[in-house]
């Protein structure tokens, strides 16, 4: 099927005879001398690839054959122990693995090897790449391990099956038929999570349902954990921190109260009964209308603190967010999070991380990194990105992420001076933290190609890719991706690759231009709404984010507006804190900025805004010609779709420029630039 079902592991036939002949010669059979589940599912997807690849069968032996791809670990294989590569695995820790072109006993193998089988997969499917990919795989002396630990997905699944914020249809997660129907789609799942070294997932919304905490769910649970575990995936839940009244019938959720601490306790060692790896919890706390410690007048650290101490003998983690905000406090959303957090900094227990969004409203197109980023050095801090497309168009509109995601886990926070990127927060080294974790809000849902555009796929594959390894630039990964899921043709990888690492900029450009941001269509986040008007919430009346004036626009977060700038280490602030200085993208984020402004182009802010709205607009005519210029290699089934999709985006690029230049215009009281058609 050419659908779309088969993500990056479509394992189409190689067509550059040279190439094939070569991987032929080199990949002719498995040496797997002891079996586990895991060894297993490696050995069938090696040859399960090179049947698609190749089109040859190859076979499973326990003898050396020229060519061999030899799998195991140290203890599963004499003849990796035999090597002498015992110091080598040593650097690999848990996760990581080794692949090497070694002749033994005269005949030339491919060893790929690890401390344990979970290594031994991810490997696995890294050689699959390299063939996917067309690499040469003579000389291989490839050494991999994970610069994070926590590899996570979270979806934001109701038991319903609803998806909070997803568009590709309903929840993977079959509860009414779990735990005796085992969906073959769990399957598909947790391979295509493996491949990308994705080792866990939150299995429910964040706006929790303490339902799932008890017996019945639990055991449906306990059925996907049994899928994952030989995939290397963990399960995770959310908690909802008022579950010990809602189906523990205590009074309180207070989490000072000790019948609210035994209480976890207990329902906590009740969840190990089921699951004995469980991964842990993720909690939402005191954010949007949602319970937490707060309600007792106890503090975020003393809510993550006692479920914590309740999973530590289990080594389970609480991963804490720090998505926080309340619109009844006066105070720009912007700065609630870090006002919150920071004074906590080195309260939490050791098994507690503090998840953190990259950015300090919510997911937009563009935002400045979070200021809580280098700001609590004592506790380790875990990355949530968004892939599903709230506010970048859903899976209608064509956006490649891995930039947006690049640019926050680059960005310096000059926490201990220049150097301190995210990306070393993250990762754990800046603070000589051990535990770490990244982890990306879900795109998938039950439609036939998993996350309804067919390049949304790009970034559920981006997400596992930089989380292995941040240092990845956006276009060796969309290369990657390119070649395993449409081709290895020259031509559609490169036009490919320039439109996936131009979209997110296309789409800031025709949305949120300039540091503009949540001017989106209140509630559904989709499509235009800057004149919201009339809504009870204080950050929901008009001018809240962009605070056009007749004066000007944007909204002055520096020393004499919101101060939210001064969150930021004064080697940042310097950065953003004047209109003249301001990188341009982050202009109107920080700064309040008159209509007649020069900007670098020579233009007036005022007709700049107006240029780059409708240059985005533009750009998507370019990329919709971009597609069509391929169309001789691509499927007609996926073709057609992105066509249409993009007519589509083409569409609302459009009603997005008309809309906000329009209605800007009534602020600034001046014309279209010349050149430019009128909005209409
Ligand atoms: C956004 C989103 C909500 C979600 C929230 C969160 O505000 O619109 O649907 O619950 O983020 O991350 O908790």
């Amino acid at each position: 099927s050419e659908d779309g079902y088969r993500l990056w592991m479509r394992y189409d036939k190689i067509t550059t005879v040279a190439v094939a002949k070569k991987y032929q010669s080199l990949a002719t059979s498995v040496l797997l001398e002891k079996e586990s589940a895991t060894f297993v599912i490696a050995q069938k997807e090696l040859q399960l690839a090179l049947q698609g690849l190749l089109q040859t069968t190859i076979p499973v032996t326990k003898t050396i054959q020229p060519g061999a791809i030899v799998l195991g670990t140290a203890s599963s294989s004499s003849i990796i122990s035999s090597l002498g590569i015992s110091e080598k695995l040593k650097a690999l820790g848990k996760e990581g693995f080794v692949i090497f072109s070694v002749v033994i006993k005269n005949k030339p193998c491919t060893v790929i090897a690890a401390n344990h089988d979970i290594g031994v997969l991810y490997g696995t499917f890294h050689f699959i790449r390299l063939l996917q990919t067309q690499q040469s795989i003579e000389k291989l002396s490839v050494v991999s391990k994970p610069a994070i630990g926590h590899r996570l997905l979270n979806h934001w699944d109701n038991l319903d099956r609803t998806v909070e914020r997803g568009y590709a249809g309903f929840s993977l997660w079959d509860w009414h038929k779990l735990p005796d129907y085992i969906d073959p789609r769990y399957i598909a799942y947790a391979r295509a999570n493996a491949s990308i070294g994705i080792n866990g997932t939150v299995l429910t919304n964040v706006n929790a349902n303490a339902q799932v905490l008890t017996v019945p769910y639990l055991k449906k649970v306990a059925a996907l954990a049994n899928v994952f575990r030989p995939y290397g995936i963990k399960v995770y839940l959310t908690a909802r921190f008022s579950a010990p009244v809602e189906i523990g019938g205590l009074t309180t959720a207070d989490p000072l109260d000790s019948a609210v601490q035994a209480w976890w306790k207990k329902k906590v060692d009740e969840i190990y009964t089921y699951i004995p790896d469980f991964g842990g919890f993720l909690v939402k706390a005191n954010s949007e209308g949602q319970p937490g410690p707060q309600n007792y007048d106890r503090n975020h650290a003393d809510g993550a603190n006692v479920l914590a101490k309740a999973l530590a003998p289990h080594n389970g983690i609480v991963m804490w967010r720090a998505f926080v905000y309340s619109n009844e406090v006066p105070e720009d959303r912007a700065k609630q999070a870090y006002n919150e957090f920071k004074p906590l900094d080195g309260t939490f227990e050791k098994n507690v991380l503090v998840q953190v969004k990259n950015g300090p409203i919510d997911f937009q197109p563009r935002e400045p990194f979070h200021p809580l980023f280098g700001a609590m050095p004592k506790t380790p801090l875990m990355m949530e990105f968004q892939l599903t497309q709230e506010y970048l168009g859903f899976a209608t509109h064509l956006v490649y992420l891995a930039p947006l995601f690049k640019e926050c886990l680059d960005a310096d926070t000059y926490a201990k001076g220049k150097g301190s990127t995210v990306s070393r927060v993250i990762d754990g080294s800046l603070e000589n933290h051990t535990l770490t974790g990244i982890a990306g809000v879900a795109n998938i849902g039950n439609d036939r190609n998993w996350t309804g555009h067919p390049f949304a796929q790009a970034n559920w594959y981006a997400l596992g890719r930089l989380a292995w390894n941040p240092s990845l630039s956006s276009e060796t990964i969309a290369e990657e991706w390119i070649r395993a899921t449409f081709s290895n043709n020259e031509n559609v990888v490169s036009t490919l690759k320039n439109v996936m690492l131009a979209s997110r900029e296309v789409t800031v450009r025709y949305m949120t231009p300039l540091g503009l941001h949540h001017i989106m269509g209140w509630n559904h986040h989709y499509g235009p709404g800057p004149w919201i008007k009339d809504k009870p919430r204080a950050d929901w009346t008009s001018v809240y984010y962009h605070q056009a004036d007749s004066l000007g626009i944007g909204f002055n977060r520096t020393a004499t507006g919101s101060k939210a700038l001064l969150q930021y280490t004064p080697e940042v602030q310097k950065i953003y804190s004047t209109p003249a200085d301001c990188p341009e993208e982050y202009l109107l984020w920080f700064n309040h900025v008159g209509w007649n402004h020069r900007m670098k182009s020579g233009r007036t802010l005022w007709d700049e805004l107006c240029h780059h709205y409708y240059a985005g607009a533009d750009s998507v005519q370019w990329i919709q010609q971009q597609w069509d210029s391929i169309h001789n290699h691509i499927d007609e089934e996926r073709y057609q779709q992105v066509k249409a999709l993009l007519a589509i985006q083409y569409q609302e690029a459009i009603w997005w420029r008309n809309a906000c230049v329009l209605y800007f215009q009534t602020f600034s009281k001046r014309d279209i630039p010349t050149g430019l058609p009128k909005p209409d």
